[in-house]
């Protein structure tokens, strides 16, 4: 991972005051940038046309995001000559299917793209998953361009390479690693999103904090303010310190058979939390707040984490508004539904704990007593 000033590029720039900050993920010959900045959606025709793809795009979205942002990217990437296919997709994590997929084949066919022309997601995580698994089979692979316009999107799920749709029988069943061409990043999309989808990649974002960076996480307890309001250099640093950490731990193990599981930190729990609830009660960051939050306290049970560090840890996470306790589950359901996570191993639970703020370890044989105490105490509030 490497952070770099965008050079020769003052011409490019919607306005000379918002530079575009770059983050490069490192991957060889799949090395890519992503692009972070305010106002630059305007610009994405000059900085797809860089990639040298076909002259056609298929753009993927949803009604939501289309209706906000649609006619200023289409209108970008006309500009620079590109012809746009518009898929849209209704608005909906339940549209992460392979009948979503099914439909966005069939308008690539009806349209004769070719393996030149470029899959560009527009919108949120659901968006990006589902373009990225058609990007990726498509004719066996085209090339694929990220303009996340969630907080989740542009911390996590636009890096990284993980493409997806949902199988009845699970989340992100059905899936491959394949990265993208250039993540494109326009901060001043977040003015739309729902206050409680920005909470929601605000967990995230105090995750890389926790398992990475303790810097980063004292510069989320300083400048809260400042991160609600959408002050400009301060969401330009929550993000682009989020890639970096992201980059980092994917140029080092992008097929996740190792140090990438750091960032199932708060997950293992946060997803039973979710899949417990039906996928209705929390939206996914909140779980993962909550999971956050059972992971420390796992922690200080076993002598890892310091009591200290577990209250910056809650306290952070209450800042941003976001639940710390998962209320009326149960503690034995919860253990029950974790032993069926997929990334359990040999049906032993993975565990990512902090060891302080900034550094985590995997744990993979947490005695069930302390589980039940944790739980047990969590629920209470
Ligand atoms: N690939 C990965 O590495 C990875 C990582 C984390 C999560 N994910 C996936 O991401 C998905 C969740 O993504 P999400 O949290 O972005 O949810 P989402 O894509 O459902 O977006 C949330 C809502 O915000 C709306 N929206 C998007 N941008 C907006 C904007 N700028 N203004 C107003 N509304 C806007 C969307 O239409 C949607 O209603 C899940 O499917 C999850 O599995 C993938």
């Amino acid at each position: 991972m490497t952070i770099v000033p965008e050079k020769g590029l003052t011409s490019l720039m919607a306005d000379s005051n918002s530079p575009i900050t770059t983050v490069n993920v490192d991957l060889g010959d799949k090395s890519y940038p992503i692009y972070i900045g305010g106002s630059i959606l305007p610009k994405i025709g000059e900085y797809v046309q860089r990639l040298e793809v076909g002259r056609k795009i298929l753009l993927v979205t949803n009604p939501t995001v289309y209706a906000l942002y649609g006619q200023v990217v289409v209108g970008g990437l006309n500009k620079s000559g590109l012809e746009v296919v518009v898929g849209e997709i209704p608005d909906g994590e339940q549209y992460k299917t392979l009948e979503s997929a099914r439909s966005l084949y069939d308008t690539a066919f009806e349209h004769s793209l070719d393996r030149k022309c470029a899959v560009l997601a527009l919108g949120g995580g659901v968006i990006g998953d589902l373009a990225g698994f058609v990007a990726a089979t498509y004719m066996r692979g085209l090339p694929f361009i990220q303009v996340p316009t969630t907080l989740l999107a542009q911390v996590d799920s636009s890096v990284g390479g993980k493409v997806a749709v949902n199988h009845p029988r699970g989340k992100n069943i059905i899936g491959a690693f394949y990265q993208p061409k250039m993540v494109f990043a326009d901060i001043d999309t977040l003015q739309t999103l729902p206050q409680r989808e920005f909470r929601a990649g605000m967990a995230e974002v105090i995750k890389y904090g926790v398992i990475k960076d303790s810097g980063f996480f004292k510069f989320l307890e300083n400048e809260q303010i400042n991160i609600k309001k959408l002050s400009r250099e301060e969401i330009i640093r929550v993000i682009e310190t989020s890639c970096a950490i992201k980059a980092w731990v994917v140029e080092q193990d992008e097929t996740e058979q190792g140090l990438r599981t750091i960032l199932n930190y708060g997950h293992t729990f946060g997803h039973a939390y979710e899949a417990l609830t039906g996928y209705k009660k929390y939206v996914h960051g909140e779980a993962v707040a909550i999971g956050m939050n059972t992971a420390a306290g796992v922690a200080v049970k076993l002598g890892m984490l310091s009591a200290s560090d577990r209250t910056s840890i809650l306290n952070l996470v209450r800042a941003f508004d976001l639940p710390v306790h998962f209320g009326l589950l149960k503690p034995e359901e919860i253990i029950e539904s974790m032993s069926h996570d997929k990334k359990a191993l040999a049906g032993k639970v993975r565990y990512i704990l902090p060891e302080a703020i900034g550094q985590v370890k995997l744990v993979t044989d947490v005695p069930p007593k302390i589980l039940y105490e944790v739980l047990d105490e969590q629920k209470k509030g």
